[in-house]
């Protein structure tokens, strides 16, 4: 049987688990998923033990996504640059590090626009998930891409990170209010909204452009009250099952060869969160 994990603390609530070993039974692939609890200190052992028993792959959480990447043998250049690996795999006895987590939100934004080239992109927040989102986009050539969160200087230093060229400007939070209509899409990567502080959104919306698209990448709730504020809008929404549903999907594929089946995991993680 071939061994697959996740690693992360906290992670008994990961539904990670429950969601690969759907999808092994489902395809008839011969291997189980197990969920790992590894403390921060105890990075470096835990990879050394794992690379031991041979491990086929794993995804990495909280707190270790940056950490790992000293301790892995190889690295994607895409999750090299942004700084952060979710996926591993072991390659012929070598852990080779990846990043779906920018590609699952973008491919979920892609789901319902297919083509980002020639339209306006604001993406709120400067954190992990708003980096993998923004090289990810950056990496595909999409260039019209505007930053705004609460510490500007972290947005500046994002931007200035990317190794590929973007036309970029870091936006006070007024001046991103004020100037909303001119944004497309608009990508909430914070976790400002989730359960349980739901009355909370990073951004107001009034100034949304009808038709726009907002996603957001939280998932607890179902919808924020950022994504309710956007409907109201007449905005089309998106939360944040896809961009979960899809790193997993894509990991997956880098593990076994198959593109899952996005509905099935879907149906799974919903039914999970009640
Ligand atoms: P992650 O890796 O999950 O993206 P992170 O790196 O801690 O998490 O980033 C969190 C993001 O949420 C940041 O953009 C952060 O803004 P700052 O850079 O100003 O810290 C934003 N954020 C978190 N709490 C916030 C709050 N109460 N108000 C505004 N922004 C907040």
């Amino acid at each position: 049987k071939k061994l697959y994990a996740v690693i992360g603390d906290p992670i008994a609530h990961s539904m990670s688990p429950a969601m690969h070993n759907d999808l092994f039974g489902f395809y008839d692939i011969d291997a189980h998923y197990h969920a790992l609890h590894v403390r921060k200190g105890d990075l470096q052992k835990a990879i050394i033990g794992l690379k031991a028993i041979q491990i086929s792959g794993f995804n990495v959480t909280v707190p270790h996504k940056v950490d790992i990447l000293p301790m892995l043998d190889r690295l994607d250049p895409l999750a090299e640059a942004i700084g952060a690996v979710n996926t591993v795999v072991n390659e012929d006895g070598e852990l080779v590090g990846y990043n779906t987590d920018g590609e699952g939100s973008v491919k979920g934004i892609m789901n319902i626009i297919p083509d980002l080239f020639n339209h306006r992109i604001l993406i709120v927040g400067a954190g992990g998930a708003a980096r993998a989102i923004y090289f990810t986009l950056a990496s595909m050539g999409i260039k019209n891409i505007d930053v705004t969160n609460r510490t500007s200087e972290k947005a500046a230093e994002l931007i200035a990170q990317c190794p590929y060229t973007v036309n970029s400007s870091v936006l006070l939070r007024e001046d991103a209010e004020n100037d909303l209509d001119e944004y497309d899409i608009i990508i909430q990567t914070t976790s400002i909204g989730m359960a349980p502080n739901v009355e909370c959104q990073p951004l107001s919306l009034h100034n949304l452009k009808e038709n726009s698209f907002v996603s957001d990448i939280i998932y607890n709730p179902l919808e924020t009250l950022f994504l309710r504020s956007a409907k109201d809008k007449g905005a089309r929404t998106q939360n944040g099952i896809d961009m979960f549903v899809l790193q997993g999907a894509l990991a997956f594929k880098k593990w076994t060869g198959i593109f899952p089946d996005q509905k099935r995991m879907e149906k799974l993680v919903l039914n999970r969160l009640g």
